[in-house]
């Protein structure tokens, strides 16, 4: 019996922040409990490797959940196949006054403008160092809201350095839409220099640390398609080894009328599907075969999950869909991209 749609009834009568809190403290000593192994085993296997990295399913946890990797081992007890950790900036930000974190039911939505709170890319590496679970980690990066996006650059190639001894994967945010100006280093012009930069900080960290690390670059479902197919471009030539779309959206059309809609910050969720599976689309259609795609974007169910990997993603995050649905979700999408691929290696054969 899925008991979630009770817990959530009683979570949502919390502001949504205490809610959270409330919910990783449970989850944090439920995972202490034989119930961890339990939850585990509720998500069947879907094994690919990406970018070289060995996933046990393709259903990954997306940023922002779990800012400062405090909660890594009872994530990893619900299934996840990767855990996205952070925005982290170099250093430690309040972010926004509360409140900044909307609830929009009837849309399964939220709406955010947390702006990047988190403790710090010190606090961070602590956490996942002392972590027991082995799930593949991405840690998320961005900059201090204080740094002049002139100096973007260097924050971003502080965090890719220092990521780098522990993530899986690096992710390079620059979609989030509660940072000013951040947005902006899509553009060509920036974006540009800006990968080329961290293109260099990672070849260079590669050798020190001798390992290979995959960077990816988060974007917005915001971009039309002339941006979309310049970022493709560009990533594409500055060796970039993927993509995670999407953040957020700034468009409110979807949600036009509805208690919140007009809160300042990032909408997710269901409103959010369509223009982050359109970008996932173009992205395919831009990039060299193989280039890894991650999708992310109003997934609430495995239809939804499956339409992103039709666009073309190799794999793909929850966030506004967990909050809704519950961790079932996780398993009810890996059990249904698993039989979906099944059967069609099987009409091919
Ligand atoms: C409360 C909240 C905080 C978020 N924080 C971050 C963040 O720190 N970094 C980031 O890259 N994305 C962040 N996101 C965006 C999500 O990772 C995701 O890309 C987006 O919400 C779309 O997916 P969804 O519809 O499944 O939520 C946040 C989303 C929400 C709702």
């Amino acid at each position: 019996m899925n008991t979630y749609p009770l817990l959530r009834a009683l979570l949502f009568r919390l502001e949504p922040e205490t809610a959270h809190r409330f919910t990783f403290n449970l989850l944090d000593q439920a995972a202490r409990t034989p119930w961890c192994g339990w939850a585990g085993r509720q998500v069947p296997d879907d094994p690919i490797s990406l970018m070289g990295i060995e996933l046990p399913n393709r259903v990954g946890l997306a940023a922002g959940l779990d800012k400062n990797g405090a909660h890594i081992d009872a994530l990893a007890c619900l299934g996840f196949g990767f855990i996205e950790i952070g925005t982290v900036t170099p250093r430690p930000q309040p972010g926004n006054p509360r409140p900044r974190l909307f609830r929009l039911p009837d849309a399964g939505a939220l709406i955010n403008r947390m702006g990047f709170n988190n403790e710090g890319m010190e606090a961070l590496l602590a956490n996942v160092a002392a972590r027991r679970s082995r799930t593949p980690i991405g840690i998320n990066i961005g900059k201090n809201f204080d740094t002049p996006n002139e100096r973007a650059i260097d924050d971003y190639r502080l965090g890719l350095r220092q990521a780098h001894r522990l993530a899986d994967y690096i992710t390079v945010n620059i979609s989030s839409p509660n940072t000013k100006n951040l947005r902006a280093l899509q553009a060509a012009d920036q974006f540009g220099p800006l990968l080329q930069a961290l293109r260099q900080e990672k070849e260079q960290t590669d050798r020190e640390n001798g390992r290979v690390v995959p960077v990816v670059v988060k974007i917005a479902p915001d971009l039309d398609e002339q941006a979309v197919r310049d970022v493709a471009r560009l990533l594409a030539d500055e060796g970039m080894d993927g993509v995670i779309a999407t953040n957020t959206t700034i468009e409110r059309t979807a949600v036009a009328g509805l208690p919140h809609a007009e809160e300042a910050g990032g909408l997710s969720g269901r409103p959010v599907r369509a223009a982050s599976t359109a970008v996932i689309r173009q992205l395919r259609d831009a990039l060299p075969r193989g280039f890894c795609i991650i999708g992310v974007g109003g997934i609430h169910s495995p239809e939804a999950a499956q339409e992103k990997i039709d666009a073309g993603a190799d794999a793909v995050q929850l966030y506004t869909g967990f909050i809704y649905e519950g961790p079932e979700l996780i398993g009810q999408i890996s059990r249904a991209l698993r039989d979906a691929r099944h059967s069609a290696s099987h009409q091919t054969e």
